[in-house]
């Protein structure tokens, strides 16, 4: 292993996320607006073999756990040749978060070429709501993708509910019926302010200890054992010994910026070392240009060297990013 990646808070860096492409055939309301956005063309997206490079040149300094996104990374043709690819490298993690449309068919072929997991969105289960919230695409089949990556051995299962006040919030104990009937992991995510429409306020936001209390009053909750403290989601099992689990990713109300490990790499080539800093430094130039896996190095070096100490959400003056989450990569 080469140099670790510290960063100035003495951060060590080992998971990489990868957005594969900006494009999604959903236009969830925390995300993108109806009429979508502009999207970067073709010719910017990184090819499979340019992004199994930054894959390597990141593992060589110490990343040990790779996750695909997008927009929605499965709009993106043969996203399992990549995998295929990336497990070459050999990562400990390969992951991919999906809006879970195209997942019964692509289930099996991902699951074949090496990947280990996938986490399905689906922040309702009332189908009218779910159409409501995101606008396109239905539950019916979100649901039936769930059973096929399981079935194709995709586990543990991770389902991530964005909870907007008002909007999906009485059904937080439904969720915790369904992961112990299902037995999967459903994790409640508080709303960030990276949605597209600048619609996001704090008076929108549910916060995790709201969640928590509520599940807790109906079956007792207690935290997950040796759960790896840099993951953005808290976790917690049922006292009562039943099945599935419940996370909490509390990255407005409980920021966890001060254990973050990650790193991402956009669909146009660009290492962004934060969800919320508009620091960006292209790699596509130099994946292009014939450069050294060293100079495609050191730009990761430099990212997480100038990585800030949080989100600065509750600063006075916070700005939103300029790219909001579909393009970022969530
Ligand atoms: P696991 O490895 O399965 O725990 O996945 P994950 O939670 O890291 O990834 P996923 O793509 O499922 O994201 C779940 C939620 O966490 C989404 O709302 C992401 O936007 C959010 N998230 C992921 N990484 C970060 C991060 O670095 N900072 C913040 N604030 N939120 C993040
Ligand atoms: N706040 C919190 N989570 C969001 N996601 C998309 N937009 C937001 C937002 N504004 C989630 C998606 C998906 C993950 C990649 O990010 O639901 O699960
Ligand atoms: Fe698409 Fe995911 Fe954004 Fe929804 S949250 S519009 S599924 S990229």
């Amino acid at each position: 292993e080469g140099e670790a990646l510290v960063d100035r808070f003495g951060r060590v860096h080992r998971d990489l996320r990868i957005s594969v492409t900006d494009r999604c055939n959903f236009r969830c309301v925390y995300c993108m607006p109806e009429e979508g956005v502009a999207f970067r063309p073709r010719e910017e997206l990184l090819t499979y073999e340019e992004i199994t490079r930054v894959a390597r040149v990141a593992k060589a300094l110490g990343v040990r756990s790779v996750r695909i996104t997008g927009g929605e990374p499965l709009v993106r043709r043969d996203v399992p040749t990549l995998v295929a690819q990336l497990a070459a490298v050999g990562f400990e993690d390969l992951a991919l978060t999906t809006n879970g449309t195209r997942l019964a068919a692509l289930a099996e072929p991902l699951a074949e070429a090496g990947l280990q997991r996938v986490n399905v969105s689906c922040d309702s289960l009332r189908p009218e709501r779910f159409a409501a919230i995101r606008r396109r695409g239905d539950l019916a089949t979100v649901l039936a993708a769930m059973d096929a990556a399981e079935a194709a051995g995709l586990h543990p299962l991770k389902v991530n509910v964005v909870l907007l006040a008002g909007v999906n919030d009485d059904e937080i104990v439904d969720f915790a019926a369904f992961a112990r009937r299902t037995g999967r992991v459903v994790r409640f995510i508080e709303f960030m302010p990276l949605d597209a429409e600048g619609r996001w306020a704090r008076e929108q936001v549910v916060p995790a200890e709201r969640v928590l209390a509520e599940i807790d009053a109906v079956w007792p909750l207690e935290p997950v054992p040796d759960a790896d403290p840099s993951a953005p989601a808290e976790r917690y099992r049922f006292r009562d010994g039943g099945r599935g689990e419940i996370g909490v990713v509390a990255s407005v109300t409980r920021p966890f910026c001060g254990r973050c490990d990650r790193l991402r790499l956009t669909a146009d080539g660009a290492i962004r070392n934060c969800l919320f800093s508009d620091d960006e430094r292209s790699v596509r130039e130099l994946l292009r240009d014939g450069a050294s896996d060293e100079a495609i190095a050191q730009v990761l070096r430099a990212a997480v060297g100038a990585k800030r100490a949080g989100h600065g959400m509750d600063d006075p003056g916070f700005l939103r990013p300029q790219r909001s989450m579909s393009m970022i990569g969530g």
